[in-house]
């Protein structure tokens, strides 16, 4: 169990689509979601997705309780999450900025549904069902972006909100890297 590489844009296996777990429970599932922990937790991001460390399956996690990435955002509950499908609620979007472990250094203004329901499955194959908004449907909108081979710059509608994070926000401690 290890932090692994993290995939930068321009690799081609960020821009494919992931396809659906099918089995449960087992000790490749376990393994595999203990490195995404540890790499997330080592870069301090957000979220992850499996494709993000190569590994092209339907599986992302996120949470945090603070984020040096987010100092602003509210904390959202760790939560790994299997299969995942989107319904948005409402028509309602709203502007974020974003940033990505597979973009390093950059952050873009990104328009996002506010409020969604997502629904999947935990590792262990138990439905897990939610109604969520502002920073966690954000957060949950960019993993699965990540499964259908979408980073956020192709989100991004207004291209001069797009730049280095230290020159966007300077003296600003946010950290990215
Ligand atoms: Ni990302």
């Amino acid at each position: 169990m290890a932090a692994r590489p993290v995939l930068k844009m321009g690799d081609p296996l960020l821009l494919s689509r992931a396809v659906e777990l099918e089995a449960f429970g087992t000790s490749a599932l376990d393994s595999l979601l203990q490195d995404m922990r540890d790499t997330m937790l080592a870069q301090h991001g957000a979220g992850l997705a499996a494709p993000q460390i190569g590994v092209p399956l339907r599986v992302v996690i996120f949470g945090f309780e603070s984020s040096p990435r987010y100092p602003d955002a509210k904390p959202v509950p760790y939560t790994e999450l299997v299969n995942p499908v989107l319904t948005f609620l409402g028509e309602e979007q709203e502007d974020g900025w974003e940033g990505c472990l597979s973009v390093p250094g950059l952050r873009g203004l990104v328009p996002r549904y506010q409020r969604l329901r997502y629904e999947g499955f935990d590792p262990q194959g138990v439905r897990i069902d939610r109604t969520v908004d502002g920073f966690h449907a954000r957060v949950v909108q960019h993993e699965v972006d990540h499964l259908d081979g979408i980073l956020f710059p192709r989100r991004i509608r207004d291209l001069t909100r797009f730049g280095y994070t230290d020159t966007l926000f300077p003296g600003r401690v946010m950290q990215d890297d």
